[in-house]
C-alpha cells in the first residue's frame, strides 16, 4: 500500500508519518509538504533513513505538480494534514489560507478521483480537521458530529470550505472520504506561535506572556501522540463517509491553563513558584475569539474504542521536558522570519 501522507513535516503530521513508517514497514509512506515556516524536516530525522519512508517536496497548490505526482506514485490512500493552521495568521493573510486550504484540497481530491477514475476499491482519502468548524459553543454543551458548521475566522472556514468540498466528492463523485475533527493539539515539535510552546519559549527567555483579553477562553486539549493514534485506527476501521470528533475530555480556561503552565516551569527551572507567573500581561483580544471549544468524543470511542492514553499531567510534563532538552530545535525555528511574525503579531 502506498499511503500519501500530506503535511508530514509539520507538528501532527510529523507524529502521525514516524507511527505509520514504525508501525507499517511493509507500506510505503510519503510524505509531502512544502516546507513553509511550519514544516521542519528535523521532526522526523528518527525516520528519514528508513527504506518505506520517502520525502515529496511539493505545494499542493500547485495543480500539475500534484497531478504529475499521482500518476507517477500511485498513492492508494490519502492522509491529508497539509494546511496553513494559525488563526492570528489568518486574521492578517486570509487568501493564504483559502489557496492552501481550499484549493490545495481541491487539487489533492481531482487528482485522486483522476487517478482511480471510480475505480475506488481498497482506496481512501482521509481528511484531517479541526473542531474549530463548528464555530463556539457557550459556558455548556459540547460539539458532536452534527453540530452544524459555524465558523467564525478565516481559518476555521478555509477548514470548513475544505470539508465540505471533501464530503461533496464522496457524495458526487462516490470518492471514498473519512473526515476527522478534533480539538486543541499540543506536544513536542509544535511551532512557538501556538499558546503552549510559544509560553514555554517566552518562559524560558523572560518574555512576557501575552494572554488575550481576559484570559477566559476555554480549549479542549489533547495530546498529539493520542491524535496520531487516534487516525491511525479511524484510517483503518473509520467507516466510509463518515465523520468522527476527536478531543482530550479536558476542558481549560486560558488562564487556568497558563497559570498551571507557569507552576509546572518554575519547579523544572528551578524558581520560586510565581516567577514565571509574574510574566502574564492581559492584551488586546483576538478579533473573533471563540469564547469555548469542547468535543464530545463518544462516538470514536464507541464505535473504534479510542481515548486519549495520556493524562494531561503527563504530556504537559512530557512537553515541557522536550521543549527544555531541545532548546536548539526551538533556537532554529525562532530565528529570522520568527522574529518578524512576532513584532507585528504582538507589538
Ligand atoms: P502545522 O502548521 O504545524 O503544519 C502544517 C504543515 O503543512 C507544515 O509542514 C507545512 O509546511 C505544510 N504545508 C502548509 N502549506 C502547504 C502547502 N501549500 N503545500 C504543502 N504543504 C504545506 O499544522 P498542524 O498543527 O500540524 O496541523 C495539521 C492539520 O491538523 C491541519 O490540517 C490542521 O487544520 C489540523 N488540526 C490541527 C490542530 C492543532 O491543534 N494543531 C487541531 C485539529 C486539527
Ligand atoms: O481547536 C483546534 C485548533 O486549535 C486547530 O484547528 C488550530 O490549527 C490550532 O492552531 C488551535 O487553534 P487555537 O486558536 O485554539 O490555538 P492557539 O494556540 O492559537 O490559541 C489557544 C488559545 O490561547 C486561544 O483561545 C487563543 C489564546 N492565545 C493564543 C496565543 C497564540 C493567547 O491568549 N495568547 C497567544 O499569544
Amino acid at each position: 500500500m502506498k499511503i500519501l501522507i500530506t503535511g508530514g513535516a509539520g507538528f501532527i503530521g510529523s507524529h502521525v508519518v514516524r507511527l505509520f513508517v514504525k508501525k507499517y514497514p511493509n507500506y510505503q509512506i510519503y510524505n509531502l509538504d512544502a516546507l513553509t515556516y511550519a514544516g521542519n524536516l528535523e521532526n522526523l530525522k528518527d525516520v528519514e533513513d528508513e527504506p518505506n519512508y520517502s520525502f515529496l517536496k511539493a505545494d499542493i497548490t500547485d495543480e500539475e505538480t500534484i497531478n504529475g505526482l499521482f500518476k507517477t506514485y500511485k498513492f492508494d490512500a490519502v492522509i491529508h494534514l497539509a494546511a496553513e493552521s494559525h488563526v492570528d495568521r489568518s486574521i492578517t493573510d486570509p487568501l493564504a489560507f483559502v489557496k492552501t486550504n481550499v484549493i490545495g484540497t481541491l487539487n489533492l481530491l481531482n487528482a485522486f478521483k483522476n487517478l482511480w477514475n471510480e475505480n475506488f476499491k481498497g482506496k481512501r482519502f482521509y481528511h484531517i480537521s479541526t473542531d474549530e468548524v463548528y464555530g463556539t459553543l457557550g459556558e455548556t454543551g459540547l460539539f458532536t458530529e452534527t453540530t452544524s458548521y459555524d465558523p467564525n475566522s478565516p481559518y476555521s472556514a478555509s477548514k470548513a470550505s475544505s470539508d465540505h468540498f471533501v464530503r461533496a466528492y464522496g457524495e458526487t463523485y462516490g470518492l471514498p472520504y473519512v473526515i476527522t475533527n478534533c480539538s486543541n493539539n499540543y506536544g513536542q515539535n509544535q511551532f512557538p506561535e501556538k499558546l503552549i510552546p510559544l509560553f514555554i519559549n517566552n518562559i524560558i527567555s523572560k518574555k512576557s506572556l501575552p494572554v488575550y483579553g481576559d484570559g477566559n477562553y476555554t480549549r479542549d486539549w489533547l495530546y498529539v501522540v493520542d491524535h496520531a493514534l487516534a487516525i491511525d485506527l479511524v484510517f483503518r476501521k473509520g467507516k466510509n463517509a463518515e465523520t468522527y470528533n476527536i478531543g482530550g475530555f479536558n476542558e481549560w480556561k486560558n488562564i487556568d491553563l497558563v497559570k498551571e503552565l507557569c507552576k509546572q516551569m518554575d519547579a523544572k527551572l528551578g524558581q520560586l513558584e510565581g516567577t514565571s507567573e509574574q510574566l502574564i500581561t492581559f492584551v488586546k483580544d483576538r478579533p473573533g475569539h471563540d469564547l469555548r471549544y469542547a468535543i464530545d468524543a463518544s462516538k470514536i470511542n464507541k464505535e473504534l474504542g479510542w481515548s486519549p492514553s495520556v493524562t494531561f499531567e503527563e504530556g504537559l510534563k512530557i512537553t515541557i521536558d522536550w521543549y527544555l532538552s531541545n532548546t536548539e530545535w526551538l533556537k532554529n525555528v525562532t530565528s529570522g522570519a520568527y522574529q518578524n511574525y512576532y513584532e507585528k503579531q504582538y507589538s
